[in-house]
Parts: structure tokens; C-alpha cells; sequence
């Protein structure tokens, strides 16, 4: 008898995502968002995103298993994200799992969202190497870890953005530049056609010697605001293309610095960059030059991967189930703010 198919469940922002993993291979997975009903907000809204997640809770799930050629009997063991996340998005998605692994009369496991966005790599790449760094951008962290066995070893923290995360830079930032939310692949998107040398955006704490992991958005958020009303009080058309491949490059060369530096100072060679802005194509080619001329491997899950999802969260699940990890408690409650 081979390992349980794991069923994961990830509902801690606006995606419902189902995924079902066995033996570190993705089986299937689907997923639904609510993004377009928070577009014209800018932002997520709570109470909508919880809504939406009992919307799609059933129908998600069943999805998966259809992409699978499962059956709900197939269901071994149930991973759901408890935290971080916005607390009723959370519950609903622990509620279902809860349903689901008491009916079925299988474990549940409570997975933290972030060890889901570095197990994701794992469905394309494979096992993790011992040690990784992983570089974490996504609209609500941006860190920098130091990974060791996903199942058994605690993650630890190397640095963390003080403010804002570099995904809710690019979102904050395209609303102000008249974009569309998410701001991030719409800033990806009109950069394309910019001049990234346009304007000398700042590279916030490059110099901070005394926290070399460690990042800010915020004060190039506000940069790149007061550039924009600079321009557009002076008259004439705003060059958003260019404002907007100027602030992907601050974004991309501080991230990849620090990322390079990390790896470099604790004699790691593989550097794993996860979570929504790892899909940004400057990143990518910005990681992949300084990589490969620091000797780095360096592993990016596909873009399908990168954001929100329950693949990657079955992935955890699955790592759990075959270290042999304890299951949780029935009883188990959701942590919207929990720590790495
Ligand atoms: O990981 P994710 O789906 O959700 C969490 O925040 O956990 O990440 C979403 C973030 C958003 O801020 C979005 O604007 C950003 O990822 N993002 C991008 C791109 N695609 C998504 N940022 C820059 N370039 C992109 N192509
Ligand atoms: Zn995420």
C-alpha cells in the first residue's frame, strides 16, 4: 500500500483552490477566484472573499477530483491552510476540510500558507535540496528563509519586508498609475513596452548593514506616487510604461540582491523563488542573470504554481503524511496572523 492521496485546501485570500497530491506528484487540482468581484474596491474585501469561498468550497473540490479521475472515496487525508489569511476566509475553508476529513474518516492536517508557497516547487522540481533559500514575494510577505527538511525542521526567518510586501507595492502603485487590480501582472504587462533606466527609483535598505535580508516597500511605493503627481503637475500624459518598468527594476534588483546575498552568505546553492510576484518577468530574468553568475541553481515553479492554490498545500499534506507527522486535532482553529 502506497501513501494516501492528499486532498489540500487553500481559501486564505480570494482563491478557493483544491489539489490532490500522492507521492510528491500532482494528481489534480482546480481552482476559483473572486478577484473580479473585488476589482473595482482595489483591494480584497473580507467579507466578500469568505462569501465566495462557501460559494466554491464544494464545487472546487469536485473539480480536482474530476481533473484527477477521483473519487471522493479516493481522499486519504486532508491538508487545509489555517494561516496567515484573512481570519472568515480562513474558517470556511477549515470548516469544509473539517467536514470532509470527518466524513471520510481520514486525518486532517493544518498547513501554514507560506510552507505551501515553497512546497509548490516541489510538484515540478522535485524534493527540496537541504538547505534552500527560499525568497517569498506575494501581496502579503515578502521574505527571505532558510529551509531545511519542509516535514521536520522549522522554517527560519533570514529577513521580512518592515512594511509594506513588494506584491502590495506593485498594486498600491498601479492604482495610483491608473492600472488595473491586481496591479502586479498589470505592471508586468505595460513595463514591457517602458525604458526601465527612465526613472532612478531608490533601493531601500540595500545598505542596511545591520539587517541584510531585510526589505521595504513602502518609502518606493511613495516614490513612485509623488513621481506621478509630479509628472502629471507639470501637464501632459503620465509615461506610465516607463514609470512602471522603472519601479519593476527597483522591485527586481532589490529582491534578487538580497536573495543572492543570502544564499552567498550561508554557502547555499540553490535559491527558490515562490508566492504571486515570482510570476513577474523581471524577476525572473533578474534572478536568472545573477544566479547564474553566482553559481546558484535557482527554481521557480511554474507561473499556475506561483500563486495562491491547493496544490500546494496538498503538497505539504503529503510531506506530512509520509515524515510520519501527527494529524491535527478536530478541535483545531484557524491563525489568521500566524508566525513563520
Ligand atoms: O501569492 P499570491 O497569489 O497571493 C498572496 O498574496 O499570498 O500573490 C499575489 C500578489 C499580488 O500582489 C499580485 O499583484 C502579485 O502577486 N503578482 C505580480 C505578478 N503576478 C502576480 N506582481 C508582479 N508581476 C506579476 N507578473
Ligand atoms: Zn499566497
Amino acid at each position: 500500500m502506497g501513501s494516501p492521496v492528499v486532498l489540500g485546501i487553500e481559501s486564505s485570500c480570494d482563491e478557493t483552490g483544491a489539489g490532490l497530491v500522492r507521492d510528491g506528484r500532482l494528481l489534480g487540482h482546480a481552482l476559483a477566484s473572486s478577484m473580479d468581484e473585488h476589482a473595482r474596491f482595489g483591494g480584497v474585501v473580507p467579507e466578500i472573499a469568505a462569501r465566495a469561498h462557501v460559494h466554491s468550497f464544494g464545487p472546487v473540490v469536485q473539480q480536482a477530483l474530476d481533473s484527477a479521475g477521483l473519487r471522493m472515496s479516493d481522499i486519504g487525508a486532508v491538508a487545509v491552510t489555517t494561516g496567515p489569511g484573512l481570519s472568515g476566509a480562513l474558517q470556511v475553508g477549515l470548516a469544509g476540510a473539517k467536514g470532509l476529513a470527518y466524513a471520510l474518516d481520514v486525518p486532517l492536517y493544518g498547513v501554514h500558507h507560506l510552507a505551501g508557497h515553497v512546497a509548490a516547487d516541489t510538484l515540478e522540481h522535485g524534493p527540496l535540496p537541504d538547505p534552500c533559500v527560499v525568497l517569498i514575494v506575494s501581496g502579503g510577505h515578502t521574505s527571505l528563509l532558510l529551509v531545511r527538511d519542509l516535514a521536520r525542521d522549522p522554517i527560519v526567518h533570514l529577513g521580512d519586508t518592515v512594511d509594506d510586501a513588494a506584491g502590495e507595492c506593485f498594486d498600491k502603485v498601479a492604482r495610483v498609475f491608473g492600472l488595473p487590480y491586481p496591479g502586479g501582472p498589470a505592471i508586468d504587462r505595460v513595463a514591457r513596452e517602458g525604458d526601465r533606466r527612465a526613472v532612478a527609483f531608490p533601493r531601500p535598505m540595500t545598505g542596511a548593514r545591520d539587517a541584510p535580508y531585510a526589505f521595504s516597500f513602502s518609502g518606493l511605493k511613495t516614490a513612485a506616487a509623488r513621481w506621478a503627481e509630479q509628472r502629471r503637475t507639470e501637464g501632459g500624459e503620465l509615461p506610465v510604461a516607463d514609470g512602471a518598468a522603472s519601479l519593476q527594476e527597483a522591485v527586481a534588483d532589490v529582491l534578487t540582491r538580497k536573495a543572492v546575498a543570502a544564499c552567498r552568505d550561508h554557502g547555499v546553492s540553490t535559491l527558490v523563488v515562490v508566492g504571486g510576484v515570482a510570476a513577474n518577468s523581471r524577476v525572473r530574468e533578474l534572478a536568472e542573470q545573477r544566479c547564474r553568475a553566482a553559481g546558484i541553481t535557482l527554481r521557480v515553479p511554474p507561473l499556475r504554481l506561483c500563486t495562491d492554490n491547493g496544490a500546494m498545500i496538498a503538497a505539504v499534506g503529503d510531506l506530512l503524511v509520509r515524515a510520519g507527522a501527527e494529524p491535527a486535532p478536530m478541535d483545531v482553529s484557524i491563525d489568521p496572523s500566524a508566525p513563520l
